[in-house]
């Protein structure tokens, strides 16, 4: 449990669900943190958790749509903390419709947060790192990044599909410079992110990975991520039942998306199934 011991870290969209979990369980581990979101209510909420957990954090605002803003929050949470360890990329939005009724500005919009946010923070980060010989990348992608299933989210799943390409090629360059790069890859985590999301199709269905699947909380996840920068892992998955289904997938892909389209003609969306103890963890 110390394994971040003596580490600073900067979480980006850690104002609420996964990224506040992840960041208080890096405190646990021993970690110094600053946290930021485009909502700097939810980033000081954040920080005053951790600061009653008996950690140490600073809370800053930031938009990763914004270059300056971006640098502006690297600069400030290295003044406070010190050279960073750790920089996790975790802001995210999410939209849902029909693939033909999903505009060009909202692919648009999805790639600006989902992927070049990540990529704005790494252009800052990556030179500092290799200058030190030493630092962890965390990039939150998606399941739907992994595989096919997300047709009701076509724009989403490609964003998330090239921050899974993006993170395991940086690792590629990076770990020879003494630089680690994890992508967590959630699937189905209880959280409120499709609170107020912007819908493009009237009575389109939300397909998700698998009925196969459990609803995991938060902090089971943060857990999870943890574990696995620890052990150096690169692609950090929420549900170890992913590698078989990239089995299959790899083992014939057209086959594999023929499967998810009988299975959803069937009236099967794969709709995880979730306990009450996951439903309840969300007040935690
Ligand atoms: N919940 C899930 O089941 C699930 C599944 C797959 C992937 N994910 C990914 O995990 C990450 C966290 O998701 P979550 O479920 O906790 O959702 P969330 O919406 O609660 O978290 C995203 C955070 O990013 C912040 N954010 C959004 N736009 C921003 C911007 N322009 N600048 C800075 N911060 C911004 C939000 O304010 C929020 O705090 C996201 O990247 C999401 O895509 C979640």
């Amino acid at each position: 449990m110390t394994t971040f011991a003596g580490k600073t870290a900067l979480v980006i969209g850690a104002g609420q669900n996964i990224g506040r979990q992840v960041a208080l369980e890096f405190v646990r581990r021993g970690a110094r943190l600053a946290v930021a979101d485009i909502s700097l209510e939810g980033a000081e909420e954040t920080a005053a958790l951790i600061r009653k957990a008996g950690g140490e954090a600073v809370a800053l605002a930031c938009n990763v749509t914004d270059e300056v803003s971006v640098l502006a929050v690297i600069d400030s949470a290295e003044a406070a903390l010190g050279p960073l360890d750790i920089l996790m990329n975790n802001a995210g939005i999410l939209s849902g419709g029909n693939p033909q009724d999903i505009p060009l500005s909202e692919w648009s919009r999805m790639f600006d947060v989902n992927l070049f946010g990540m990529v704005r923070a790494n252009n800052v980060m990556v030179p500092r790192m290799i200058e030190r010989g030493r630092g962890h990348i965390v990039n939150t992608a998606s399941f739907a990044g992994l595989y096919p299933f997300a047709a009701s989210r076509v724009h989403y799943a490609a964003a998330k599909a090239a921050v899974v390409s993006m993170s395991e090629n940086l690792s590629l360059y990076l770990m020879p410079l003494g630089i680690k790069v994890s992508c967590l890859c959630p699937g189905p985590v209880m959280t409120t992110s499709t609170t107020g999301m912007k819908e493009f199709s009237e009575n389109y269905v939300m397909r998700a990975p698998g009925s196969h699947l459990m609803v995991k909380s938060q902090q089971e996840t943060a857990r999870i991520l943890a574990d696995g920068m620890a052990a150096g892992r690169i692609i950090i998955p929420t549900h170890d039942e992913v590698w078989e289904t990239l089995k299959q997938r790899a083992a014939d892909p057209d086959a594999f998306i023929a499967k998810k389209n009988a299975e959803y003609l069937a009236g099967d969306p794969g709709k995880p199934g979730i306990t009450q103890d996951v439903i309840d963890s969300i007040r935690d």
